[in-house]
């Protein structure tokens, strides 16, 4: 039954998407499908040693697109990465991105195409809908189940000299098209598959608690849940199995087209906090605090959260949060540590809240909370 609140005027971007085992050998089509006469190929050392980023400048080869690999990006990366990016961009006279890796080089890519057609610095386009010159196409090569920028509106990039994450949330953010290939994801090591099964995880609960969902995006959100639950402890066990690895990636799939149309709340607004001053890595963040965000929220949306408690076979008409039940599942893939022990310390606490509480994220959060509910939930999470 669609509830009254749910008839609220709803806008859904989804881009173009082929899925399936060798979508990575289209990307040389479509390059020239879209008119890219000199590709800036992104990526990252971890996934050009993997050969994946070889695989994809095979298919650009074959297609007779030439390209100049950029691959100086990090974990959680940076302002002047982007921007360097952008410099190589110009310097080789490219007009089209192609971009293989995880949430990093995507995220640097797509920074690298609003740098480039808009010619400002990065850190200028923070916030919502804040580019006004659209990006040159962009062609997106997942290499793991989580990020879902890929599909999203959004990126994150490290302001560097700030120590802090900034959000960055447009349209203009969403690339031309994403080639799914589940098979890159068979070389990603047992950490990264489980600290991105969480990030997709955080993507679709807290779209699905998002006070801008929609019926749209509460199709993506579940279906995404439900998939995490089976298939993430599965893959775990049988890393190099396709059928299991292309279901988390539908899952993140799920969970980028519930979040990036019903946006996010407070676990991503506290993680970027967090990634920002200790460049830990996103996902882990999220499932150290998932559980706390669930036990704030949980009076301002019970039945929604009731209802992800069911997925993770909570018994029906219990009396408590779910935030056990997640607990619980974060345990059992292996993230058994604390804030503490990730070397976080309480007097770090006021500033990671005061940022917390201005990152957008934190708008669609179903409770309305203020800096002390944040500091408290950091304190939970020590
Ligand atoms: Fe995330």
């Amino acid at each position: 039954m669609i509830q009254r609140n749910q008839l609220d005027l709803r806008k859904f971007v989804v881009p173009e998407f082929i899925c399936g085992y060798g979508a990575l050998q289209l990307a040389g089509r479509y390059a020239r499908n879209f008119g890219m006469k000199q590709v800036l190929l992104v990526t990252d050392p971890g996934i050009r040693a993997a050969g994946w980023a070889d695989a994809v400048g095979e298919s650009l080869t074959e297609a007779g697109v030439p390209f100049t690999i950029f691959d100086a990006i990090s974990p959680n990366p940076r302002s002047g990465q982007v921007m360097a990016g952008a410099e190589v961009y110009h310097s080789e006279e490219c007009n089209g991105i192609v971009a293989v890796g995880g949430g990093s080089p995507m995220d640097c890519a797509k920074g690298i195409g609003i740098v480039s057609s808009n010619m400002q610095d990065i850190l200028t386009f923070e916030g919502v809908d804040r580019v006004p010159v659209p990006a040159p196409p962009l062609i997106c090569i997942p290499t793991t189940a989580g990020s879902s920028a890929d599909v999203s509106q959004f990126a994150i990039i490290t302001d560097e000299m700030r120590r802090r994450k900034i959000a960055l949330v447009s349209k203009a953010l969403v690339p031309d098209i994403s080639l799914l290939d589940p098979r890159p994801l068979t070389t990603m090591p047992l950490e990264l598959t489980v600290d991105t099964g969480m990030d997709a995880l955080c993507h679709a609960i807290e779209a699905y608690v998002s006070n801008a969902s929609s019926p749209m995006t509460d199709l993506h959100a579940l279906e995404a849940i439900r998939l995490i639950h089976s298939a993430l402890p599965a893959v775990i066990e049988d890393p190099e199995n396709l059928e299991l690895r292309f279901s988390t990636l539908l899952a993140s799939l799920h969970a980028g087209l519930a979040f990036s149309n019903a946006s996010l709340g407070a676990t991503h607004a506290m993680a970027h906090g967090l990634g920002g001053v200790y460049d830990l890595p996103h996902g882990r963040c999220n499932a150290l605090l998932l559980e706390h965000v669930i036990a704030a929220n949980y009076e301002a949306a019970p039945d929604r959260y009731d209802r992800i408690g069911a997925i993770f076979d909570r018994e029906p008409g219990e009396q408590t949060t779910p935030a056990g039940e997640i607990a619980a599942f974060r345990r059992s893939i292996g993230i058994t540590a604390t804030l503490t022990e990730l070397g976080i310390r309480k007097d770090a606490i006021p500033t990671l809240a005061r940022r917390a509480y201005a990152d957008p994220c934190l708008v669609t959060n179903p409770r309305r909370l203020t800096c002390e509910d944040i500091e408290r939930i950091y304190e939970h999470a020590l």
